[in-house]
């Protein structure tokens, strides 16, 4: 899955921070793109390490530049340091691209096969690199998908 950029790289990163500003929506996700990134997020939950909740979860993102990074939960002994699926999806595109990523889209699934809508801390965490960010995630009625301002409305953003 690519993305045919009308600007060149080195505009990249300008371009993308317009966007950001001034929130343009993002074209909608193809019904493959969509399989592609939940089968991302499917295959990464089996990395999951949650000997203490027993809840695998695992997350995909899709970037505006068409690349997708992904994510598992990692918990700790010390029940406060884990990391959602999301966010350490989220925190390795930003490790590996840096900060001037933009989130088009967001896949999470899990291993109960239950409702599982990102936390409020993965929400702000999605909102800060994706305030037009599509997600994907198990409902209480089957499979759903909203916006990342229905599931934060009011998101914080440092003026
Ligand atoms: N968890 C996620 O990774 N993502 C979510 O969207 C909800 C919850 C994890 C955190 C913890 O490791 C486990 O699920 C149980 O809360």
């Amino acid at each position: 899955m690519r993305t045919i950029w009308p600007f060149p790289s080195y505009l990249l990163g300008q371009k993308q921070s317009i966007r950001r500003s001034l929130s343009m929506p993002h074209k909608k996700l193809s019904a493959r793109e969509r399989k592609h990134l939940e089968q991302a997020a499917a295959k990464v939950m089996k990395n999951a390490h949650a000997p203490y909740s027993n809840f695998h979860v695992g997350a995909a993102i899709l970037l505006t530049n068409g690349r997708v990074f992904s994510g598992c939960n990692v918990e700790n002994a010390s029940y406060g340091m884990t990391n959602c699926a999301e966010r350490t999806a989220i925190f390795s595109a930003v490790a590996e691209l840096g900060p001037k990523i933009e989130i088009r889209a967001v896949a999470v699934t899990n291993d109960h096969g239950v409702a599982c809508s990102p936390c409020g801390a993965c929400r702000q965490v999605i909102y800060e690199f994706g305030p037009d960010a599509v997600i994907f995630f198990q409902g209480a009625k089957g499979p759903k998908q909203a916006h990342i301002t229905e599931l934060l409305p009011e998101g914080f953003r440092l003026q």
